[in-house]
């Protein structure tokens, strides 16, 4: 979840600049502190708590000198957001510079028998005890290499490593066990990152080094070796990504820009039509599948499963990716195990496909090329939306669905609904252009504390993802339920102080949930319906209505009715005073 960056240029040039750079480009890791370690005859470190323009504002990294170092930016796991906290992390002679993605759980066991030995901590992370073991091996006589090798031995939990020594100049380390890590072949340098957008702009030519092994950059290259010491030769992949795609273009936010470039994720996404056509016969006939995933990704398995049960006759199950290891493993290799992940690193979604790989065909709808998840299943779906900096999904949902559409009309042969999806773009385009409207909307939302999502069919994961959207960024408490269920509980908590949101479009299931619209309504309850254009009926029915174009078909609407819902959460943040793009205790990429 923390990000982390290393670099050794070729040239003498200072790296700070160079490394602030990067590591600002992964804000989105984690912002409760950062920190710059970089060599210059001895050991440098900068470091404190807040966000990364604040602390810089303060400290002036890019005046560090050296032509070697590391960075971090933290989202703090063991350990409160505070300067001691912050990393870089140093053994008690000062001489070795650690930073660290993941979290380490026998920490607290090293910890005191270091402290037996007699070394001092300065913080109460669980990385501190990486550089006081490394300390320790190098005392022992090992070379700086060695002794993160034996380091690791005694490590329990996930972990992506970069450390640098005084005693070995000139020399960066990393190693990595479930925690991302990219080397990366730049013109200037040589670059280690926990994910490739950090280094886009200098390197695209990258490596992710497998567990165990150890990579080693000098001014001269980088050399990894396995472990048994031996020298790894792989071919470095090329990143399609640019460093532009990764920029705000004039964008207030990043989420609004990610908002706005959901056509083009769409349309992009569709032209993986062949590669899920040729996956499928590659896999055969499938029996059953599972969808495994979290968090926004859950909500797209959901429509998954709607999609495939109706569109195929192929049961179908959906899991929440933390929950696996505690369902029956009932699946056998007639299963099609579909993992869904923006990131392709979320740690609970690879735990549960590495498990799966046992028995199941895997198939990982991912949009990160060279993730995890992108390099272990067996068959790979790459979501075509461009980088996501936005903590808050949009862009990467909307071409997870247009993927799930793919797979459901090729594994169902149906023709049709792969041809309707060409049309999708164009209806999100105009669902987008309602931005003002919803914008002038949102500002009766500002003071709400509660509010309501209703959805039933293809509308209920619409109406989950429309909550989750509001409460991780504007911090209102909100609930999606199936409009079916309120009935049965909390129905009780609807009064004139909840807003209750109906995602209803035209179709076979619209008149069930105007009953439930009427039921809330009739408590009091102020509804703001997201239904089809020219619908008077609703539009009177209702206080607010935000009207989405009557040709999008019913099954499609998941493509189309969630874009107002993004506006609408992405509105009442803004106005709050709120950044949608970096919402409190939360991070791009949930590798723990
Ligand atoms: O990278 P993943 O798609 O596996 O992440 C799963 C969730 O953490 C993620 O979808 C999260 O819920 C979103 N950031 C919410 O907007």
């Amino acid at each position: 979840m923390c990000g982390i960056v290393g670099c050794i240029l070729k040239n003498n040039e200072n790296v700070a600049p160079i490394l602030f750079k990067c590591i600002s480009n992964l804000e989105y890791r984690g912002y409760d502190s950062i920190g710059l370690a970089t060599y210059d005859n001895k050991i440098n470190v900068k470091k404190a708590k807040g966000k990364i323009k604040e602390v810089n504002d303060e400290l002036n990294f890019e005046n560090m000198a050296g032509k070697y170092g590391i960075a971090h930016t933290r989202w703090a796991s063991a350990g409160r957001p505070t300067d001691e906290n912050a990393h870089p992390h140093l053994d008690d002679t000062g001489r070795i510079a650690v930073v660290h993605n993941g979290t380490l759980e026998n920490y607290t066991e090293l910890k005191n028998k270091l402290i037996e030995e007699g070394r001092s901590f300065e913080s109460s992370t669980d990385t501190e005890v990486i550089p006081h073991l490394i300390r320790k091996y190098v005392d022992e006589g090992l070379d700086l290499e060695h002794a993160l090798r034996k380091t690791i031995e005694d490590l329990k939990g996930s972990y992506a490593i970069v450390a640098i020594s005084q005693d070995e100049v000139g020399k960066i380390v990393a190693t990595r066990k479930d925690s991302p890590l990219s080397l990366g072949f730049g013109k200037n340098g040589y670059y280690v990152a926990s994910d490739s957008p950090a280094i886009l702009e200098y390197a695209r030519d990258v490596i992710r080094p497998k567990e165990g092994e150890i990579a080693i950059l000098t001014e001269d290259g980088i050399v990894i070796h396995d472990e048994d010491d031996n020298g790894v030769k792989r071919k470095p992949t090329k990143i399609t990504w640019t460093a532009d795609m990764a920029r705000k273009e004039g964008y207030e936010y990043f989420m609004l820009k990610e908002i706005n470039e959901q056509p083009l994720a769409v349309k992009n996404t569709l032209g993986q039509k062949n590669n899920v056509k040729k996956i499928i016969e590659e896999i055969g006939e499938v029996k059953r599948i599972c969808f495994v995933a979290c968090g926004t990704s859950y909500h797209a398995s959901i429509t998954g499963k709607y999609l495939i049960e109706s569109l195929a006759g192929i049961p179908c199950d959906v899991v929440i990716a933390s929950e696996f290891k505690y369902t029956a493993k009932t699946w056998n290799e007639e299963t099609l195990m579909v993992f869904i992940s923006q990131s392709g690193e979320t740690a609970d979604s690879l735990t549960a496909l590495r498990y799966a790989k046992e028995t199941s065909h895997t198939l990982a709808i991912v949009n990160v090329a060279g993730s995890a998840m992108w390099e272990e299943a067996d068959y790979v779906i790459q979501t075509q939306a461009g980088p996501e900096i936005g903590v808050a999904a949009t862009k990467t949902y909307l071409a997870q669905l247009t993927a799930i559409y793919l797979l459901a009309g090729t594994i169902s042969k149906n023709d049709e609904i792969i041809d309707q999806l060409n049309e999708v773009p164009k209806y999100i385009e105009e669902a987008v252009a309602k931005s003002d409207e919803i914008k002038a909307l949102s500002k009766r939302y500002n003071f709400v504390h509660n509010a309501f999502y209703l959805g039933r069919g293809f509308s209920y994961p619409i109406a989950l993802e429309g909550a989750l959207k509001l409460k991780e960024i504007t911090y209102v408490h909100a609930e999606g339920y199936a409009a079916g269920e309120l009935k049965h509980g909390p129905l009780a908590l609807i009064n004139e102080d909840m807003p209750v949101i109906v995602v209803i479009p035209p179709g076979d299931d619209y008149n069930k949930t105007l009953v439930n619209l009427e039921e809330v309504k009739a408590r009091g309850a102020s509804v703001l319906a997201v239904g089809s254009e020219g619908n008077e009926d609703l539009k009177s029915k209702s206080k607010e209505m935000i009207s989405i174009n009557p040709k999008v078909p019913d099954i499609l609407a998941p493509l189309v009715y969630t874009v107002p819902l993004q506006l609408l959460a992405y509105y009442v943040t803004v106005d709050k005073g709120f950044n949608p793009d970096q919402p409190k205790n939360l991070a791009k990429v949930i590798t723990v």
